[in-house]
């Protein structure tokens, strides 16, 4: 693939990492599983150090210093923005305007103002922005998607999407942690944004949001806690938990449908094996059947999404998730803490732009 971002038939996809840290292992092994799709080309990071133990691990054939000068140089398809969220806006408007797709991970970016400039700078038939929301993609979740559609579960009618994990202290001492200039929140836009983000691709459109948010007990200065429940425009209701403060952690995702309850019961991924179907009394026999014909064998993570943006590449479609549906979930996290801090029920056109929770998290200033 030759024309960087719109990337043809013939040839393996050109992709290049930014971002050495911690969550780019997990990018360069997904990358090198989907075999001969897939040439990883280059590394960027400012730290030389990592970079290099990164590459002598990873064998990375050219690594840079500078975005720029790797955009120029290396000529990627697709560049994979594993750095501190921070800098996710400025780097994908660099690869977006050097004509390379952008992967950008969790969150996509700061506000949604910025997401709006993301969009604006993609081009009809490419390069893309495209966010790493990896929970969409487990069969799992792709399998709950077909039964729904299927009509065999019935409405959604009250859903629980809690993502209660535990971090000490020291995690938030790492500089970007913990702020709202760099990180754009704390477990709500940091952590259960994964599964807020899967509440959004199985429900879809909400349409009202009344949530609290607190520093119970970490020192930094976003929330360690928020509490939302969310109506959907379908007229479900759910119940939104995102902490750091919990020790026996856990990720949940449970929709009550008016014929069967779906459980999601986790940590960091799910398999199969994660999922439980309780069908309602009379609707055993429709319920299972359809979901034993679903989707099977794929665990929730990278791998699972990179496959399916590598396919959307090849045959010239926008790569999931897109700045459509990441910007959707960007507005739900947006309406979680426009509720908590002005202390009232928010609907979408309570965040559109020029409103102070469009340009930052929260909104104007401190809120403590
Ligand atoms: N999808 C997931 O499950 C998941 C899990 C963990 C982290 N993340 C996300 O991944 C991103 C990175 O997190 P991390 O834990 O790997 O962070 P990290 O701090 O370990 O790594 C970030 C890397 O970016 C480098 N960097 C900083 N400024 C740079 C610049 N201007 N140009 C190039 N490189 C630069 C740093 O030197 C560092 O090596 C964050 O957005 C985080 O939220 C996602």
């Amino acid at each position: 693939m030759s024309v960087s971002g719109a990337p043809g038939p013939a040839g393996p996809v050109r992709a290049a990492i930014v971002g050495t840290g911690n969550i780019a292992r997990y990018h360069v092994e997904a990358l090198r599983a989907l075999g001969r799709q897939v040439e990883v080309v280059a590394g960027v990071d400012v730290d030389e150090e990592r970079l290099a133990a990164f590459a002598d691990r990873h064998e990375l054939p050219a690594l840079f210093t500078d975005l720029g000068t790797m955009l120029r140089e290396a000529r990627p398809d697709l560049v994979h923005v594993c750095t501190p969220p921070g800098l996710h806006r400025e780097q994908a408007l660099a690869c977006l305007r050097a004509g390379a797709t952008a992967l950008v991970e969790k969150p996509p970016a700061l506000s949604l103002a910025e997401m709006d400039e993301l969009a604006a700078a993609e081009g009809a038939e490419g390069p893309w922005f495209a966010t790493v929301f990896q929970h969409r993609f487990g069969s799992g979740a792709r399998r709950l998607q077909e039964v729904m559609a299927t009509g065999v579960l019935g409405r959604p009618l009250v859903a629980i999407c809690h993502t209660t994990w535990f971090r000490e202290q020291e995690y938030f001492d790492v500089p970007w942690r913990g702020r709202w200039d760099t990180e754009g929140g704390g477990p709500t836009m940091g952590h259960g944004i994964h599964q807020i983000d899967l509440l959004v691709a199985l429900l879809g459109e909400w349409t009202s949001v009344s949530a609290l948010a607190r520093q119970q007990a970490r020192v930094m200065d976003t929330e360690d806690l928020s509490l939302a429940h969310v109506t959907f425009a379908s007229g479900a209701v759910a119940s939104v938990v995102n902490s750091v403060l919990s020790p026996r952690e856990e990720s949940y995702v449970r929709i009550d449908f008016e014929h069967a309850t779906v459980e999601l019961t986790h940590l960091y991924g799910y398999g199969d094996d994660d999922w439980r179907v309780t069908p309602a009394p009379g609707r055993e026999e429709a319920v299972v059947n359809a979901w034993k014909a679903g989707e099977s064998g794929v665990s929730s993570g990278h791998r699972a999404q990179f496959a399916h943006v590598v396919r959307a590449l090849g045959e010239h479609r926008p790569p999931p998730v897109t700045s459509s549906d990441s910007a959707r979930t960007m507005r739900l996290v947006a309406g979680i803490y426009a509720s908590a801090f002005e202390r009232r029920t928010i609907t979408p056109a309570d965040l559109a732009a020029g409103s102070p929770f469009h340009g930052r998290m929260d909104g104007s200033g401190p809120r403590w």
